[in-house]
């Protein structure tokens, strides 16, 4: 008898920009394997392609931008409401460019990843190539993490590594990086799943 395949872990995908991130696990959602489906996309920015590509993709895309709230947490409030509409296990940051407060962390609190940038605790917040190249590190990459409130705190699920070549700009860096965080974020959900 064909074994009953296990029921898939629902996610909600926060993106902000471009979306190559979410575009990265629209692809591994349409294997069959993959231990999970994308129920949602939330975009705080109206302009993102990610919406474009979320679309595409025939998914429900809820735009919330975050100017037409008076505080953070009447816009946390507004994607919590947005969420609760949809069947939802894990949360993935996929280029979310907002920080968010506990408002919205605490109720999703170690249901809710980010993808950074950096091999953290290296270089936290914006501009993370262009920090380590001066910095003269011979080594970047990317992190999955926990979201918590100390922002790019929270613990590492996993990181992906590459070289910093000699001549690398910050662009070079960044799509050599960029490359390895289209493997980790679904390397890290089939991680979480098992
Ligand atoms: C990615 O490089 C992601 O790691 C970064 O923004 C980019 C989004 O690209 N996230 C952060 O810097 C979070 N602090 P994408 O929209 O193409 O996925």
């Amino acid at each position: 008898m064909p074994e009953t395949p296990s029921r898939k872990i629902g996610l909600a995908v926060l993106i902000s920009g471009r979306g190559s991130n979410l575009q990265s696990l629209i692809d591994a959602c349409r294997l069959p394997d993959f231990p999970a489906e994308i129920k949602v996309v939330v975009c705080n920015k109206p302009e993102a392609y990610g919406i474009e590509r979320a679309k595409q993709a025939g998914l429900p895309c809820v735009v919330i931008s975050h100017k037409d709230f008076s505080s953070r947490e009447a816009f946390e409030q507004a994607m919590l409401n947005a969420l609760s509409d949809y069947d939802i296990d894990l949360i993935c940051q996929a280029g979310f460019m907002r920080i968010l407060t506990p408002h919205f962390i605490t109720p999703w609190a170690g249901r809710l990843i980010n993808i950074h940038p950096s091999l953290l605790p290296k270089f936290k917040g914006l501009h993370t190539h262009e920090r380590a190249i001066e910095a003269g590190e011979t080594e970047a990459g990317c992190t999955i993490h926990y979201v918590t409130e100390g922002v790019d705190e929270g613990e590492i699920i996993l990181q992906r590594r590459v070289p910093i070549l000699e001549h690398d700009t910050p662009d070079d860096l960044a799509a050599r990086v960029l490359e390895q965080e289209h493997i980790a974020y679904p390397e890290a959900i089939r991680l979480l799943a098992k």
